[in-house]
């Protein structure tokens, strides 16, 4: 199993203080974190709505590192060009939420972003075997979308080795695999084992005394 030697860490500012946004994006910065991770919710593919447009815009303005953006939201196809513009690196639809995953996945890429499809916990993977080769990255949920804080399903760990094979066999030998939700720095090895490559963290880092500290634990893990 080809395991990227240096595991990414993407925190996730859904768990941050927003009155405070600026500090934790400059914590981001100097830690050992590799992205951010931006989760955004419309209120209608999940239960909840997060943050759109002039949040993403302030986080560029003084983020150093790529933006990781999640799209929870009905008809992203829409928006693909404004997130774009508001700093979006890599851009990662549900696949619940696509009608037409394959254009929506290529138009990505045109933009000159990474692609990224996400699988809720029930969604099956097998359509990775035909799009493998246009994908960047497979994010695989590890709870239902919509929430912070919630609890780690454990069936993700075997996702994730599915994934992987899925992938290898069909072109996708270059994808990464992400896993999103309930990760902290008690199940983050058996995750790196599975096969995960970047890791989400929101509550376990911005709930931390010190979340500095827990970036790099997730790290070391
Ligand atoms: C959940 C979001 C996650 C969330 C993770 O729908 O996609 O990125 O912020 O939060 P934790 O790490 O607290 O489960
Ligand atoms: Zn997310």
């Amino acid at each position: 199993m080809a395991q990227h030697a240096h595991t990414l860490v993407a925190p996730s500012l859904l768990s941050a203080d927003f009155g405070a946004l600026n500090q934790a994006v400059d914590l981001v910065n100097v830690s050992q974190a590799d992205w951010f991770h931006l989760d955004v919710m419309d209120g209608r593919f999940v239960p909840n709505i997060s943050f759109g447009f002039p949040i993403i815009k302030a986080i560029q303005a003084r983020a150093t590192k790529p933006l990781d953006v999640h799209l929870m939201i009905e008809h992203p196809e829409l928006y693909l060009r404004a997130f774009k513009e508001a700093g979006a690196n890599v851009l990662t639809v549900h696949l619940e939420a696509c009608t037409h995953v394959h254009r929506t996945l290529s138009a990505i890429r045109d933009l000159d972003m990474k692609a990224g499809l996400a699988f809720n916990p029930h969604s099956s993977l097998d359509v990775l075997q035909d799009l493998a080769p246009i994908l960047d990255l497979v994010l695989i949920m590890s709870v239902n979308p919509g929430f912070g804080g919630q609890r780690f399903i454990p069936a993700t760990y075997r996702r994730i080795e599915r994934a992987r094979r899925l992938l290898h066999q069909n072109g996708g030998e270059d994808v990464l695999i992400e896993v999103d939700g309930g990760v902290s720095v008690s199940n983050a090895a058996e995750l790196k084992k599975a096969g995960a490559q970047v890791l989400v963290a929101g509550s376990s880092v911005f709930g931390a005394s010190d979340p500095y500290e827990a970036i790099k634990d997730l790290h070391q893990a």
